[in-house]
């Protein structure tokens, strides 16, 4: 049960970080989660890909290839030495003067944070998770495009709050426009009439790399997968509703706004998922 930071290629066990720096001001970074399987990072370069549109969708230059992440995540993970981890990749501003222009920026940091991985508990996984449509909005794609992987995740922030006060664990937000967007650290997907739905990219969300493989597992499986617009009250209509995302892999929900989804039980469409991914991960790793 180790943590281990990598700060600009330097192993640490605790990481002191300047208060000048934007990422801390302003939340002027960009960032990754990355989980392991037996010990071997998942999807490392389609994160990797992420991270640098991230990084160029608001100007930060990354000031190292591909290749130094992977050895110095190799480096962190072999010093870490734990089972399996959870691994953070950040890139910031770095320290610039105190005012909000980023010219005084001059160095990035890049810093690379290995943990010990806090899996959901497999109850989640056999009874589903409770979520509430939350009143606060996504944000519309020309203001902070939720496509950016920033580190400014306060709009989730508040969703979530909003959330945790109605009894659920987790908020579904939609865009200004009222149509469905995603979860605070999830993408989201419902079902009716045995197909597939989930919101296109232009609702603004994140493309999320769960997401995909989870709509290529679906086709592959002769499964009907639509990528739309759907008002925010068409989900009580779902039959099935599950989240995608690196930590929570395919999560049922079985309550919407304190109501049960379909059985209230997590749906067979949404486990057959789970199962189709977590054989695609055992047969990578
Ligand atoms: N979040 N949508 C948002 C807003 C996210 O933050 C995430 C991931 C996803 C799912 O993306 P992926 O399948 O590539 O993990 C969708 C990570 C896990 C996080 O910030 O903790």
């Amino acid at each position: 049960m180790t943590t281990k930071i990598n700060f600009n290629g330097e192993i640490h066990d605790e990481l002191n970080i300047s208060v000048m720096d934007h990422g801390f001001l302003f939340g002027d970074s960009v960032y990754e989660v990355v989980s392991t399987l037996n010990s071997k990072l998942c999807f490392l370069d389609e994160h990797l890909d992420r991270l640098y549109n991230s990084a160029e969708a608001i100007s930060i230059k990354i000031p190292c290839d591909k290749e130094w992440f992977r050895e110095q995540l190799n480096n962190t993970l072999l010093a870490a030495g734990n089972k399996e981890s959870y691994v953070r990749i950040i890139v910031t501003r770095g320290v610039g003067e105190i005012n909000i222009d980023p010219s005084s920026c001059e160095h990035p940091n890049v810093i690379l944070m290995v943990m010990d991985v806090t899996e959901y508990p497999k109850s989640c996984y056999e009874k589903g998770i409770q979520v509430a449509l939350v009143s606060i909005k996504r944000n519309p794609r020309d203001s902070l495009n939720p496509n950016v992987k920033t580190g400014n995740y306060l709009n989730n922030v508040l969703a979530k709050m909003e959330a945790n006060k109605l009894g659920a664990q987790d908020a579904i937000m939609v865009n200004p426009w009222g149509f469905l967007t995603e979860g605070t650290t999830s993408n989201l997907f419902f079902v009716r009439e045995g197909h597939i739905l989930t919101p296109s990219l232009d609702c603004g969300i994140l493309s999320g790399i769960t997401r995909l493989l989870v709509i290529e597992l679906a086709k592959e499986n002769g499964f009907h997968v639509e990528e739309g617009k759907w008002l925010g009250e068409e989900l009580s209509t779902a039959d099935e509703i599950f989240l995608t995302g690196t930590l929570k892999k395919v999560m049922p929900v079985s309550y919407l706004d304190g109501r049960p989804v379909g059985s209230g039980k997590p749906g067979p469409i949404t486990l057959n998922l789970l199962r189709l991914y977590e054989d695609f991960l055992t047969k990578k790793a």
